[in-house]
């Protein structure tokens, strides 16, 4: 077999990556992007910046759910990965190790106070089972309660805490007095759901990003949490999307005020580098790895290469700097987009957490059209599958004022055009 070299590969025919995509991957994704004139296959990636195979430049405001917080092939990451290269592999799961006990450490120091332990997974899914398991395991509870349009991904229990969209084709409901759903800022619900002092644990995103940023309500989310304490049940904060300083502090729930038992942690925390996931829990909550370390196995859970790249991404996140600058992109863009806003009446409304933004516009698939006429505008932001009335417009942490401005211009352009192809809704 010849094995292309990556700058070969980097340099193929964009027609035959889709042809051999349909052929051997998946054709059901990779046709329903043609019919949604979004003809992107991602080649050079640099900063805030992709660029399609044919050339065309995107400013990235999707980032893959914070995955890419700190920009394409950040340098600093980069230089980190690649001297872990020297001293470094996966490592072995079996067994305690360097990277693991350093990294656990800093992402048990850097959450709220009362956390004990941190443990390892490689991606979101992973994680977000890891804590259920813990929730389950800690309370000797069946019953998960999760909100009705949630997102956490594709795994096992993961998948049955979701939208059914997701879950039916695989069977994968799971029983309904097992996971049971609740409106999303809805306590009286939520009080209804726990009262019987059965459920093991809710877990929340603490912005359900799938369902388009959908921002809780005054006092809801310490209302959860009351209501978990009240009826013996751990409060699970899905921050996959919502921490890593994008709500403006390191984990977005801390913004509300709320402490809750588990924190789960993933896309950016890889520095878009090298995959790694975290669950960081409370004493109780995460007993087992006190009594059965072999109560959860993932060969490349906790890899140790992740571990020195989760590191410095957290490194990163935390300075200072990064936290004034989001602070700054996060007042700066909202002026200007609210300046756009004014200009058209079907720019609904605008929901906003530092820098996670929701653009709501008034027609059902009103965000499918934005998306598209933003595309060759040479901005990338898609719509929310739960809620393709709503943008997801979501800037990196490091963005500065020229790309902002940038950005900006952009969007003023792409959304008047977008407005005028927009049926009534
Ligand atoms: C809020 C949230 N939780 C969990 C996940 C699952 O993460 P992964 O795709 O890494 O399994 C996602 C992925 O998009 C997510 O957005």
């Amino acid at each position: 077999m010849k094995v292309p070299t990556p700058a070969e590969l980097l340099n193929s025919d964009k027609a035959q990556v889709l042809k051999d995509s349909i052929q051997f991957w998946n054709p059901e994704k990779t046709q329903n992007w043609q019919n949604q004139g979004v003809d992107l296959v991602i080649g050079r990636r640099e900063g805030y910046y992709l660029y399609d195979m044919s050339g065309h430049r995107l400013i990235d405001l999707h980032l893959n759910g914070g995955t890419f917080n700190l920009g394409h092939r950040n340098p600093e990451v980069i230089a980190t990965l690649k001297s872990a290269l020297d001293c470094f592999d996966i490592g072995n799961h079996h067994f305690p190790a360097i990277g693991r006990a350093a990294f656990a450490k800093a992402l048990v120091e850097s959450a709220p106070k009362g956390m004990k332990y941190a443990m390892l997974g490689s991606g979101g899914g992973e994680a977000i089972d890891i804590a259920l398991k813990c929730a389950r395991n800690s309370t000797k509870r069946k019953k998960i309660v999760s909100v009705v349009r949630a997102y956490h991904g594709h795994t096992g229990l993961a998948l049955s805490t979701a939208n059914e969209r997701y879950a039916k084709p695989f069977l994968s409901e799971g029983a309904p007095d097992e996971f049971v759903k609740v409106p999303f800022n809805d306590l009286a619900a939520m009080e209804a759901a726990l009262k019987g002092s059965d459920a093991a644990c809710v877990i929340m995103e603490t912005i359900p990003a799938t369902y388009g940023f959908v921002m809780p309500a005054e006092g809801y989310l310490p209302g959860v949490k009351k209501l978990c304490e009240k009826y013996g049940t751990l409060y699970i904060a899905d921050e996959v999307q919502t921490g890593l300083m994008r709500c403006g502090e390191l984990w977005g729930i801390s913004t509300y005020g709320v402490t809750p038992d588990i924190i789960v942690t993933s896309k950016g925390l890889s520095g878009g580098i090298y995959p790694i996931s975290a669950v960081i829990t409370t004493q109780a909550a995460g007993r087992w790895v006190e009594e059965d370390g072999w109560g959860h196995i993932s060969t490349f859970g906790g890899s140790e290469l992740g571990c020195v790249v989760g590191l410095k991404t957290l490194e990163i996140t935390l300075r200072e700097e990064t936290k004034k600058n989001v602070k700054f992109i996060a007042d700066y863009l909202r002026a200007g987009l609210d300046r756009i806003r004014a200009q058209h009446p079907a720019f609904k409304g605008i929901r906003q957490r530092g820098v996670i933004f929701g653009l709501e516009f008034d027609h059902p698939e009103g965000a499918k059209y934005v998306m598209r006429a933003l595309y060759p505008r040479g901005i990338w932001a898609i719509y929310s599958q739960l809620d393709p009335r709503v943008l997801q417009f979501k800037p990196g942490l490091l963005c500065d004022k020229a790309l902002c401005d940038d950005i900006l211009a952009r969007m003023e352009e792409g959304i008047a055009a977008a407005m005028k192809t927009l049926p009534k809704a």
